[in-house]
């Protein structure tokens, strides 16, 4: 059930040029939300902007939250002026979180810039639930943009970590490095960044049997299914729709379900 609460700001960090992670101290919230899920920010005091805007839970802790974001326009700008000890008011948990089941023997995150905002939660429920370390490809544009690697090292993930331009782990895209880990009919993989390499991750997942979680974005209103703002198209009729809600049916959804040709669904991280 989502809540709307007022919660303090403890912590708030520039961790790279223009990313930033913002910790609230939260009860309701820490208690129900799961790893996938997201919560719609107030990012200002006052009405303006008067949307709230999503954020993926990058942390999931006892008594709070942390959000982990890149500044894309005025909303996140706001986000990032914001201080330790004002309050911030979150909605949430909202959406479909990661299923995290222990019948896979291999657990393969695949993060894309900014997409590794929901992955420390992730391998966080992966190593409590399944007792089980995931594997973690970690790719960004340039060394200064491989987000939170320390913090999955801390977990016990083995870090495959990719650049476009070679300055820190391998020069290669994503989906070439899934390829090489080789996953099978017993792995399943987690993926979230850009829609072109949700894309290929997806088809070399596919093809090799593996299960794959696909983590989308779509410009959002209210949040809870409601506005239909956020739709993106399924491959096939749904309970007679071929509309998927990304806040409400999603933001996770399985790969097979998205026709990943329609449309551009997220911006490049
Ligand atoms: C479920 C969900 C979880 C998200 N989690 C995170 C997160 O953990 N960290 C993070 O940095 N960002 C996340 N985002 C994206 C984040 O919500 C947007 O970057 C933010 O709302 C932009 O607001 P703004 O006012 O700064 O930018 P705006 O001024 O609203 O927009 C700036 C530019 O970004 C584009 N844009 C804005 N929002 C989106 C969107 N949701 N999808 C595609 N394009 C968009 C606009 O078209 C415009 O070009 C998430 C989005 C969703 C839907
Ligand atoms: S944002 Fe309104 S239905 Fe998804």
């Amino acid at each position: 059930m989502p809540y709307i609460e007022d919660c303090p700001i403890i912590m708030h960090q520039e961790v790279a040029p223009d990313h930033f992670r913002i910790a609230v101290r939260t009860s309701a919230i820490a208690r129900e939300a799961r790893a996938g899920q997201f919560a719609m920010l107030a990012v200002a005091e006052g009405i303006y902007p008067f949307l709230r805007r999503p954020m993926s839970f990058e942390r999931i802790f006892p008594d709070g939250v942390a959000f982990l974001f890149k500044v894309e326009g005025e909303g996140t700008r706001l986000l990032a002026r914001r201080a330790v000890g004002q309050v911030l008011s979150v909605q949430g948990p909202l959406g479909r979180p990661f299923p995290v089941e222990t019948r896979f023997a291999r657990h393969i995150i695949v993060a894309g810039g900014i997409g590794v905002a929901p992955f420390p939660a992730l391998a966080d429920a992966i190593v409590r639930d399944c007792g089980k370390v995931p594997e973690l490809i970690l790719a960004a544009r340039t060394r200064a943009m491989l987000l939170c690697e320390a913090d999955f090292r801390q977990i016990g993930c083995t870090v495959h970590a990719a650049t476009d331009d070679g300055s820190a782990g391998v020069q290669a895209l994503a989906h070439e490095v899934l390829e090489r880990l080789a996953p099978g009919a017993d792995t399943r993989v987690y993926a979230c960044g850009p829609m072109a390499m949700m894309k290929a991750v997806s088809e070399v997942a596919v093809r090799s049997g593996a299960d794959c979680q696909v983590s989308l974005e779509a410009q959002m209103a209210c949040g809870d299914g409601a506005c239909l703002g956020c739709v993106v198209e399924a491959k096939c009729e749904l309970e007679g729709e071929k509309m998927l809600r990304v806040c409400a049916d999603g933001p996770v959804f399985d790969t097979t379900l998205i026709d990943w040709d329609a449309h551009n669904l997220a911006f490049d991280r």
